[in-house]
């Protein structure tokens, strides 16, 4: 199947053009997720909200579908042909989720409920034993909700402090900041890959390498991350990196923990249960290894196979081929958006993902949600689960069009046009 036309494309007459790459058949692409053919509201579905959760490729559904009409068993117990089966269809999940993020082992991969569940794990795993009134944990005001709460809660149940490195108005984060905040008190830095509210690509590697200087240990956000560019979590320096298998094309409810096996190792468990044991007597218990001693109970079983083929149909298409398609879309939607005088683009950042989030002058964008749903076009409105964001540009909530390498220019135009009708239904 050829997904990527791999001749050189022309180049690019604008200034600031998209990236050369291979070309995505984006057509063709469409084709492989069913719900992309539907209508909305009597209108082609013109689907934006991809930050929120992104479509699934027929591979996926297939895959999920397959396990339960043919293989469903638990996996790790059985000794019968379906238990086997399906324990290899997991475990081979496991294995493409460390060659897609260049993890050193497969058991340092450890399947998670999302990108949430692994900051929560580490928060409460590493850092909660470890943690003293006095430490601190550095985050950044573009953090999602995610990667906030779980640190208030530790520094509650700790008495660490919480320090917040800002941003600019175009929604970077300042560096000389960060760099300013870290200190001996550093005990984690935290921080986002990929903003969801803004479409910021953070640094990985220089923070990560600033923060260990000040001998921090840092965890990655990736969930924005995943779906729009190669992660190598060891060129990028992480000590823990997490993300979500549904913002990647897969399904909900199953995300990873990767970390490096030093630091997974010395976790004590985040749960107990069945899986996570060598042993159990009322007087003692014994761990299992890594990754089953921090995964308990059945897991997502189904969930971990779907990811899986995730991850097998993203590598077929390639991160460059997506990369490059998703440069030119967020060109093309900067420039039809910002032609529209009432709209105001929030998160103009250097290095940006495909995210398009902005206001309307004189319409809330729950309002400007409404309208545009009327239309089949689905974006997000609100605060994005990232308030601090919001105070930051001074905005109660924005409107939030996110990009996924199956979107195209035409759907961007779909937008712009809606927007304009916004305007007109709102008289602004
Ligand atoms: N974190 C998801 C978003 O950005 C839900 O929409």
């Amino acid at each position: 199947m050829a997904l990527v036309d791999r001749t050189p494309p022309r180049p690019s007459s604008r200034r600031g053009g998209a990236a050369p790459g291979p070309r995505l058949d984006v057509e063709r692409i469409r084709r492989d997720f069913p719900i992309l053919a539907t209508q909305v509201r009597g209108k082609p579905l013109v689907y934006l909200d991809n930050a929120a959760t992104a479509q699934k490729p027929r591979a996926v559904i297939d895959a999920i579908s397959a396990y339960y009409e043919s293989d469903n068993a638990n996996i790790h117990r059985g000794v019968h042909a379906l238990s086997i089966r399906a324990t290899e269809a997991y475990e081979a999940a496991r294995r493409r989720i460390q060659a897609l993020i260049n993890a050193e082992a497969p058991e340092q991969v450890i399947f998670v409920r999302g990108a949430t569940e692994g900051v929560n794990l580490v928060a409460q795993s590493y850092g909660r034993p470890r943690l003293r009134p006095g430490d601190e944990i550095l985050i950044t005001e573009m953090e999602h909700h995610s990667n906030i709460v779980p640190w208030q809660l530790l520094c509650e149940q700790t008495g660490a402090g919480l320090r917040v490195a800002p941003i600019n108005d175009r929604g970077e984060l300042r560096l000389d900041e960060f760099e300013r905040l870290l200190s001996e008190r550093t005990k984690i830095a935290a921080f986002a890959h990929v903003s969801n509210a803004l479409g910021t690509v953070n640094p990985v590697r220089e923070l990560a390498g600033l923060a260990h200087r000040a001998g921090a240990v840092v965890l990655v956000d990736g969930a924005q991350a995943t779906p729009h560019q190669a992660v190598d979590v060891r060129q990028l320096g992480c000590d823990f990196y997490v993300f979500s298998g549904h913002k990647m094309f897969g399904p909900t409810g199953v995300g990873v923990l990767y970390g490096r096996r030093e630091l997974l190792e010395a976790l004590p468990p985040y749960q107990g249960g069945g899986e996570m044991i060598l042993s159990v007597t009322f007087e003692k218990t014994v761990y299992a290894a890594l990754p089953a001693r921090l995964e308990a109970g059945t897991p997502h079983i189904a969930g971990g196979i779907g990811l899986g083929a995730a991850v097998a149909y993203l590598s077929q298409i390639g991160y460059d081929a997506i990369a490059a398609h998703e440069a030119a879309l967020l060109e093309h939607g900067t420039r039809v958006l910002g032609e529209i005088p009432q709209v105001r683009l929030i998160g103009t950042a250097a290095h940006k993902a495909s995210v398009l989030s902005f206001v309307i002058d004189g319409v809330h964008a729950h309002d400007a949600g409404t309208v545009l749903d009327q239309l089949g076009i689905a974006i997000r409105t609100g605060h994005h689960c990232a308030q601090p964001v919001m105070q930051h540009f001074g905005v109660p909530a924005t409107c939030r069009a996110s990009l996924a390498f199956y979107n195209t220019t035409e759907e961007l135009d779909v937008l712009a046009a809606g927007v304009r009708k916004v305007c007109e239904v709102f008289g602004v």
